[in-house]
């Protein structure tokens, strides 16, 4: 497992009975993780001290309740500021397993020795967009939300990153991507974080079973001639590692690189042990 184990403000405390413990900076949220089945003693005097816990509704979707917590914080990364806000469904605005990739990949930018054009697609609020930007690359972000893009741009300024070389663009990604192979556009690193389920900006439904291996062989024709890496993230537990390396190497078998695909996840304090958060396939250039 790939575990994001760099963090100084984000902290997963412990974990029971559906729900995770969690410290983003200076402030405890509880949420629930379909992951958690077990139900262990809750003994963390955090569990009491919450300043926030979203309930689970059994119609689906739930609600939070808040006890003492801004509406908006910063929490940092290494060299990065992002904005939190804990609204919409139990969402904070951030995946902090993300930050085992975000290391990955900007070892390798930092490292290239020459300019990276980055596409990072399904971008959500930029964690990927401005870890690569921070490490030197130009970078496309695409996401199908307008407020997400807006916030996106807010975790840039608050990064010093506002004049770095970024588009932003709303957009389906697949049809962005159809669009860019017309253009005749290239990339040297693709980094894709699809939901399970969404709807690009005009309604367009993307289910990532039916969808990622498409989106994976179309995003092939944009890769420039010497492609540094291409990123796959899967939330879904139907998409398990092997099948995201099974996807890569075929679809790259044309490049002389290696695939490695492995369930990413965050420890826990109170046990050590590790909170799976879903998967990532790599694909590096040899
Ligand atoms: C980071 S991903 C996955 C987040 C979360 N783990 C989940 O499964 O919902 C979600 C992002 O993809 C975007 N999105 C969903 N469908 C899209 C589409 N067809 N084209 C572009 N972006 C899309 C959403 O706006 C959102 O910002």
């Amino acid at each position: 497992m790939w575990i994001a184990d760099q963090w100084k403000d984000y902290e997963i405390i412990d974990t029971s009975n559906g729900e995770k413990l969690e410290r983003w900076g200076n402030y405890l949220l509880v949420r629930p993780d379909p992951q958690v089945i077990w139900n262990t003693p809750k003994t963390h005097k955090g569990w009491k001290k919450k300043n926030g816990h979203y309930h689970r509704s059994k119609k689906g979707g739930g609600e939070w309740e808040f006890f003492d917590l801004p509406q908006q914080w910063t929490i940092q990364y290494k060299n990065l500021t992002f904005n939190l806000k804990p609204f919409s469904f139990k969402h904070t605005g951030l995946f902090p397993e993300q930050a085992a990739n975000w290391d990955w990949f900007s070892e390798k930018i930092r490292n290239a020795g020459r300019p990276v054009k980055v596409l990072n697609l399904f971008a959500y609020t930029g964690g990927a967009t401005l870890a690569a930007a921070a490490a030197g690359a130009s970078v496309t972000h695409v996401d199908a939300s307008k407020g997400m893009v807006g916030w996106a741009k807010e975790n840039a300024r608050s990064s010093g990153l506002s004049d770095a070389p970024i588009r932003w663009i709303v957009d389906d990604c697949v049809k962005f991507v159809e669009r860019e192979i017309r253009r005749g556009n290239h990339y040297d690193a693709i980094i894709m974080d699809p939901p399970s389920y969404g709807r690009g900006p005009k309604g367009e439904i993307w289910k990532i079973e039916e969808a990622i291996h498409p989106l994976i062989k179309l995003c092939v024709k944009l890769l420039s001639d010497k492609p540094l890496f291409f990123l796959v993230n899967s939330y879904t537990t139907g998409l398990a590692p092997a099948v995201l390396t099974y996807m890569l190497a075929t679809e790259l078998k044309s490049y002389e690189g290696t695939v490695d695909s492995q369930e990413v996840g965050l420890p826990v304090s109170s046990n050590g042990l590790a909170l799976p958060c879903g998967a990532s396939g790599r694909w590096e250039a040899r």
